[in-house]
């Protein structure tokens, strides 16, 4: 997969293709990222021109068409003639923000890599690693570039060392994962952006000169942007076209950035937000960046996400709920919020079990005196009054049902009232003489303290050892602000946003140790936190609190673009829906919720007998379908985005015998067309039975199509489940 020969590194994936070279002067140059080509020297491909105000460095002075300014770099120097975005910017002990890298050497190692306390894509013999070294002479500052391939998913991870070899303090203030340079123009941006009940909508734009960035300075990857960002032919369509897509493994502030330059030239950038971030390097100390991942499709936006989905369910996504099926859940959040007792939680829990409910999930409201969201955060202990005897009596209950138990809870968290604030008001992100800015009634604790972790991670650990606790839901509902640690000098504040996430991988890796049984949903007010990084410990997250179907269409769409389906938490919720007064049938909300990772959050309790016998068909399908629904292959067959009578998408099995067409219709016009839905990723040879009737040949389904019967009605929905002959 990895051939270096005298300085030329060429990465082969299966389908791609991706070299650097050192050249005569050392400076690493990217010489191509795209389709597989066969190999040999691509440095030809750059082109050089002595061009005005780009300056030459001072080893190349003879040459004025070598310019930094214009060359495509791998890790780009600051401050020495590159004007575009810097990869790395520090700050030295004299003062000046000046470095500039050139090559040292290099190994080469089968396996992964591995970053201590960060979440990576892991793998054993079928992954290589090259480790490239860099150094910077006048400051002693060594760059470890750090990448792994792996062939089968066309995936190219990166992260990099920054470590202090001289004998002065340093300080970084930027450190991206991941630098990527074109030297054409023609691409497009697409970006995932939103807001609180409204994540992850695509937004496509050519790229213009200049700089256009999305990111996060909410602690948090956030509802608003995310850390997945796709560069595209202007021409791509999900069929067709060359996409590059970019992902990065983080849960904290991070920036993606694309700078259309002087020449038309891109550079992509994308790492660490470098907001209030500074981290002091004295001589001997490192810092590594998060793990960023490349794939680049050669043939469109589906191949792109089906590489993206395979690679993080078999490589990011840790056993044992990577293979394992997850249990579909009942959760009590929308029907009851916070005003529930035993008695109302088993009414729900006895009509669930009967209709095909594995898991009980207890959401908020179940410690100290939590009856509104202004109490308790911080105080893990059972409210007796709600439920008497604590979870040791509530639980045996559960599982006489047949079902498991979970809870929700929101380590990193506090309210004012409550035990563990009066007790330790300095415990909060803050700085002193600065009343706090307050969200949802609560603060937030500052997870970079070991000190602070360990007393809720004690306390925790309490709950889940009273009672046989099979998942946990991992709720933030709130950004960072008043980022301040009372912990930390002065000129280490701007070290908290990154230690704020390692500390909640910390806790999160110790749960993973301590309760290797354990589901964790991540949470953040919904999709706040739906990354690649929060994935490695939490295998799926609730995508969004908008659980409207006929919004979801859109809001998993767009999660569908880098995330697999077993990722995205997804439930049938009551109509009227609670977020936009729209109701919808039963049968539509669950082919939308089935989506997703699958289940329900109603009060059962009050189902009529037709929606029970809806529900108990439902979860029968989806547990006879689980491998097709969540470890087939996914294609968006249209987009919700646009105006259109319907949207549809299908999962296929990896063997290309089975598949899943689902389809919801908008809301509907008169006059409508006669519609065939264009079906994809069969096996054109293949005759299929849909729906357990007739013989369609493959070809045929995907050429010509699947006649839509009319009349529609608004919000309907129809499944189409194919087998071949
Ligand atoms: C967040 C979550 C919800 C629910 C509430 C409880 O908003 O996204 O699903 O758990 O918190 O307070």
């Amino acid at each position: 997969m990895i051939l270096c020969d005298k300085g030329l590194f060429t990465l082969h994936t299966k389908h791609t293709t991706y070299q650097m070279k050192a050249d005569g002067l050392g400076v690493l140059l990217h010489t191509y990222y795209g389709p597989r080509l066969r190999g040999g020297d691509l440095s030809t491909l750059i082109q050089y021109a002595d061009r005005g105000f780009s300056p030459n460095p001072w080893d190349a002075r003879e040459n004025r068409s070598y310019s930094l300014d214009n060359l495509p770099q791998e890790c780009s120097s600051c401050g020495v003639g590159d004007y575009r975005l810097p990869s790395l910017e520090l700050e030295l002990s004299d003062g000046s923000h000046l470095t500039d890298f050139r090559y040292q050497g290099f190994r080469l190692e089968r396996g992964k890599y591995r970053l201590e306390g960060l979440p990576a894509f892991f793998g054993g013999e079928e992954w290589e690693t090259l480790r490239i070294t860099l150094k910077d002479q006048a400051a002693q500052l060594e760059v470890e570039l750090l990448y792994g391939v792996l062939e089968e998913r066309d995936l190219i991870t990166r992260a990099l060392r920054v470590i202090n070899r001289g004998d002065q303090p340093v300080t970084l203030c930027r450190a991206a994962s991941l630098c990527l340079d074109f030297q054409r123009d023609g691409l497009d941006f697409i970006t995932f952006d939103g807001a609180h009940i409204v994540e992850r909508c695509p937004h496509r734009s050519s790229l213009r000169s200049g700089i256009q960035s999305v990111g996060s300075t909410r602690g948090a990857s956030s509802h608003h942007h995310n850390p997945f960002v796709i560069l595209c032919d202007h021409e791509a369509t999900e069929d067709h076209g060359r996409c590059y897509g970019a992902m990065l493994l983080y849960s904290g502030n991070f920036e993606a950035a694309a700078e259309l330059a002087q020449f038309q030239n891109t550079r992509l950038t994308l790492g660490i937000h470098p907001h209030h971030f500074r981290f002091p390097l004295a001589p001997g100390q490192s810092f590594t960046t998060p793990e960023a991942a490349l794939i680049c499709s050669p043939t469109g936006l589906a191949q792109l996400s089906t590489q993206f989905h395979r690679a993080l369910r078999e490589h990011l996504i840790r056993d044992p709920y990577a293979g394992k099926r997850r249990p579909v859940l009942i959760n009590n959040w929308e029907a009851t919020e916070f005003h529930f007792d035993a008695d109302k939680l088993l009414d729900i829990a006895r009509a669930a079990a009967p209709l095909g409910m594995e898991l009980f999930v207890m959401d908020d409201g179940w410690f100290g005196n939590r009856n509104s969201d202004s109490s308790s955060l911080g105080d893990w202990t059972v409210n007796e009054e709600k439920l008497p005897g604590g979870l040791e009596a509530l639980t045996p209950r559960i599982q006489e049902l047949g079902m498991c138990f979970g809870i929700w809870i929101e380590p990193e968290m506090v309210n004012e009232d409550s035990q563990l604030y009066r007790a330790h008001p300095d415990w909060v992100l803050g700085a002193p003489g600065r009343p706090q800015t307050v969200s949802r009634g609560q603060l937030v604790l500052d997870f970079s303290r070991k000190d602070v972790r360990d007393h809720i991670y004690r306390d925790i650990q309490k709950v889940l050892d009273s009672a046989p606790i099979r998942y946990v839901k991992w709720d933030m509902n709130r950004s960072l602000s008043d980022v301040w640690s009372a912990a930390l000098p002065a000129e280490r504040q701007g070290e908290v946003y990154h230690r704020f996430v390692l500390g909640v991988y910390d806790f999160l890796e110790r749960l993973r140790q301590d309760y290797p049984d354990l589901l964790i949903e991540g949470c953040s007010g919904g999709g706040g936190r739906f990354d690649a990084g929060m994935l490695y410990y939490t295998p799926q997250i609730w995508c969004s609190d908008n659980t409207d179907a006929i919004d979801r269409l859109r809001i998993q769409f767009g999660t569908s673009f880098g995330y697999p389906l077993s990722a995205v938490g997804a439930h049938v919720s009551a109509a009227p829906n609670a977020q936009t007064g729209r109701t919808v049938s039963m049968e539509t909300r669950g082919v939308v919720a089935m989506g997703g990772t699958f289940g329900y959050e109603m009060d059962l309790s009050k189902a009529t007998p037709e929606e029970r016998e809806i529900i108990r068909r439902q979860t029968a399908f989806f547990k006879e379908h689980y491998d097709l629904i969540q470890r087939g292959d996914y294609y968006r067959l249209s987009d919700p985005f646009q105006e259109g009578p319907y949207t549809a998408w299908e999962q296929v099995s990896p063997d290309r015998r089975e598949a899943l067409v689902s389809l919801v219709t908008g809301s509907v016009h008169a006059g409508l067309p006669f519609l065939s839905l264009r079906l994809k990723g069969l096996d054109p040879n293949l005759d299929y039975r849909v729906n357990g009737e007739g013989r369609y040949p493959g070809d045929l389904l995907m050429e010509a199509g699947w006649p839509l019967p009319l009349p529609w009605n608004d919000y309907q929905s129809t499944q189409l489940y194919l087998s071949a002959i």
